[in-house]
């Protein structure tokens, strides 16, 4: 069976293909111009998504050495995420659908980020710890099946991911700033600045908002203005934030440990990119003896094969989705399909 996926939430496009369990191709098209910006620019986004799409998917075909015809199942993510920029590559997988007259399935982009931690060799044992963190979301998710998934805890506020580009925007590192950001960290001393974790009624909540805030203040306390700080200082600051949103991420984590017996954590989205967190859950878990699964950085961001595996599964369960399949920018009840 090939399976075409689809993911155009935010500014990657990505088309991959699979033939039953093996990955022929995920190609993935990043948007870089958002970098003049500041951050994504959602008419920009979908705008690009339009032009690069059928190209993209024309190349991933040809890399898998199939036609079109070959197809069975076509995927696509219908949110989370942008709706301009899910309308342009749910539109077109529904058009393919429709065209070669192939079942369609829409697919939950975190369901697909969960999904990624299955990509690697080693698979997740259930029930999964699973840390989802993002540019638009961090979840923590007890993960007994894929039937059922119970949050225990999300963020008040800003994601994680949202909170290194927000820092790395005002140290003036550009975007995206989770890469920026553990760069600076790796010349910078994480322990010269003691930044805040937040402590929320629900002890697995996560709030980014006044550490970011934190920042700020340091800098406005500090220097007359962003040019005046030196780069070691900046440094200084990357390092001492990474390690608060770390230390934030793993607080809740063991807390979920101490409380839900797992098998295995996962840690996965873009923000599983990060090495320090990556380093951390991984010596968490050994202190619990569990297993840990962390997809490779291919598999981190957002790629279209988590979206076509997900999207296999839930097929293989065996839901079929109408070509009325809508885009839907928030998790709202479209939190978590069975299959
Ligand atoms: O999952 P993703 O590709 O897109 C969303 O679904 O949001 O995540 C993108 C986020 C961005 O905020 C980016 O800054 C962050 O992942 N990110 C990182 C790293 N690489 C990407 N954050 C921290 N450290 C990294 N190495
Ligand atoms: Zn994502």
């Amino acid at each position: 069976m090939n399976i075409l996926g689809i993911e155009s939430s935010c500014d990657e496009t990505s088309s991959a293909i699979l033939s039953d369990n093996k990955i022929l191709s995920n190609l993935i098209s990043s948007q870089d111009f958002h970098a003049d910006y500041g951050g994504v620019v959602p008419e920009l986004s979908s705008r690009a998504h339009m032009q690069i799409i059928k190209p993209l998917v024309d190349k991933s075909l040809k890399e898998s050495n199939l036609k079109l015809g070959d197809i069975d199942l076509i995927t696509a993510t219908a949110g989370p995420g942008l709706i301009g920029a899910l309308l342009v590559g749910l539109t077109y997988a529904k058009g393919l659908a429709f065209s070669l007259n192939k079942p369609f399935i829409s697919v939950n982009h975190i369901e697909g980020h969960i999904y990624s931690g299955f990509l690697m060799e080693e698979k997740p044992e259930f029930p999964i710890l699973t840390l989802v963190v993002s540019g638009g979301h961090t979840l923590l998710l007890y993960v007994k099946s894929f039937k059922e998934i119970q949050q225990l805890g999300t963020t008040v506020d800003d994601a994680a991911g949202e909170a290194f580009d927000k820092v790395s925007k005002m140290l003036s590192f550009g975007y995206p700033g989770g890469p920026k950001i553990q760069n600076a960290s790796k010349i910078g001393d994480e322990d010269k600045i003691k930044f805040p974790v937040a402590e929320l009624k629900n002890p697995y909540n996560f709030s980014f908002s006044g550490l970011k805030t934190s920042v700020l203040r340091y800098v406005q306390k500090n220097f007359s203005n962003v040019n005046d700080i030196p780069e070691k200082e900046k440094n200084n600051i990357a390092a001492s934030f990474q390690k608060a949103v770390v230390n934030a991420l793993m607080q809740n984590t063991e807390r979920a440990l101490n409380n839900y017996d797992v098998k295995s954590i996962s840690l996965v989205g873009g923000v599983a990119a990060n090495e320090k967190l990556r380093n951390e859950i991984t010596l968490l878990s050994k202190r619990y003896d569990k297993k840990i699964i962390i997809p490779s950085l291919e598999f981190c961001g957002d790629n279209a094969a988590m979206i076509a595996f997900r999207g296999k599964s839930l097929f293989e369960a065996g839901r079929q989705d109408s070509l009325n399949a809508k885009p839907y920018p928030s998790l709202g009840e479209n939190y978590f399909h069975s299959g």
